[in-house]
Order: structure tokens, then C-alpha cells, then sequence
């Protein structure tokens, strides 16, 4: 944690920390409480809804973002231990209104049904093939483990990430 400083809320019932993030590229600087998550934190004022909350416990990995490039059950992280850290959300993965190639693997392969999994899903794989670009199936079932989806029966998310994978070996990734 980085130069959390302590103040009062509005209402003076509870003690607000300042604390300072770099989401999806912005600087942010905001009040937050010592028990709120980077997840709530993310959803309510910074208005990141594509953060999906589903257990809030840490077991189905949809609200997974990158934080300093590893990806994280937001849920689990609170505000104040993210203080100082670089946030990549969904939000922030296309860039000029251009998909992100992970992105583009899951249209291809059809790979969202609901899509209520979708964002932490994405996240991870990404984070995943930036730590191994060439994960093999195991791999990606052993580093998807975290994320549960109740639709899709996982096989066309795997396929999604090894066509990912294609492409980045291809350089079809931009
Ligand atoms: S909402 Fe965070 S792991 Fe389920
Ligand atoms: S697409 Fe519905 S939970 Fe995964």
C-alpha cells in the first residue's frame, strides 16, 4: 500500500482512506472504506459494470481483473491493498473500438452464451497468455480452473483460447 491516508466520510461515521489507481489507463483517486473490495469499488464509483459480481466468496472467478498484469478475483482484494496498483478490466481491453484478439477468439468460436462469465473469463485468458503464450489445452483447463461457466459446457471457451493462442502464434493478435 502506497500513501493511504486516513479522513473522515461525509457523514463522519466512518473513516475514509484516499487511496490511487491507474484504471484501464486513468488515474483515479477516490475515498474508500477500510471493508470495501476492489470489486465493489470498480462496479459502484467507478462505474466498471462489466466487472461481474457472482459468488463474492472467491470460487467462480467472474469478476477477475488484471491487477499489475496478474489476474485477480476482485472480490477478494480489498480496495485499500490494490492502493498504488495498475486495474486492466475488460473495459479496457479494446482499444479504439477495436477487439482485443482474446476477444475476438471468443466471437469466433462462439464461446458466450449468456456471457455473465464472459468478462472474468476473458480477463483470465488473457492474463494466462501473457504469462505463457503458448499454453497447451492442459494449460488452459489448469489456468481457467478459477472461472466457472454455467453455460457452455467449457468446450468452446477452450477452443476460444486456443484459437487465441493461433493467433498470437500467426501475430494475428492485433
Ligand atoms: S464474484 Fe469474485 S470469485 Fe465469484
Ligand atoms: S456463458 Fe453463461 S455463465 Fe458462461
Amino acid at each position: 500500500m502506497s500513501g493511504a491516508g486516513a479522513e473522515k466520510s461525509l457523514t463522519g461515521e466512518a473513516f475514509m482512506h484516499m487511496i490511487k489507481l491507474k484504471v484501464n489507463g486513468h488515474v483515479q483517486e477516490l475515498g474508500v472504506k477500510s471493508h470495501q473490495t476492489l470489486l465493489e469499488v470498480l462496479r459502484g464509483p467507478l462505474e466498471l459494470t462489466g466487472v461481474k459480481e457472482g459468488c463474492g466468496l472467491g470460487e467462480c472467478g467472474a469478476c477477475t481483473v488484471l491487477m499489475d498484469g496478474k489476474p485477480v478475483n476482485s472480490c477478494l482484494v480489498l480496495a485499500l491493498e490494490a492502493d498504488g496498483s495498475e486495474i486492466l478490466t475488460i473495459e479496457g481491453l479494446a482499444q479504439v473500438g477495436k477487439l482485443h484478439y482474446v476477444q475476438k477468439a471468443f466471437v469466433k468460436e462462439g464461446a458466450i452464451q449468456c456471457g455473465f462469465c464472459t468478462p472474468g473469463m476473458v480477463m483470465a485468458t488473457v492474463g494466462l497468455l501473457q504469462e505463457n503464450p503458448n499454453s497447451s489445452q492442459e494449460e488452459i483447463k489448469e489456468g481457467l480452473r478459477g472461472n466457472l461457466c454455467r453455460c457452455t459446457g467449457y468446450v468452446k471457451i477452450i477452443k476460444a483460447v486456443e484459437a487465441a493462442v493461433e493467433m498470437m502464434r500467426e501475430g494475428e493478435q492485433t
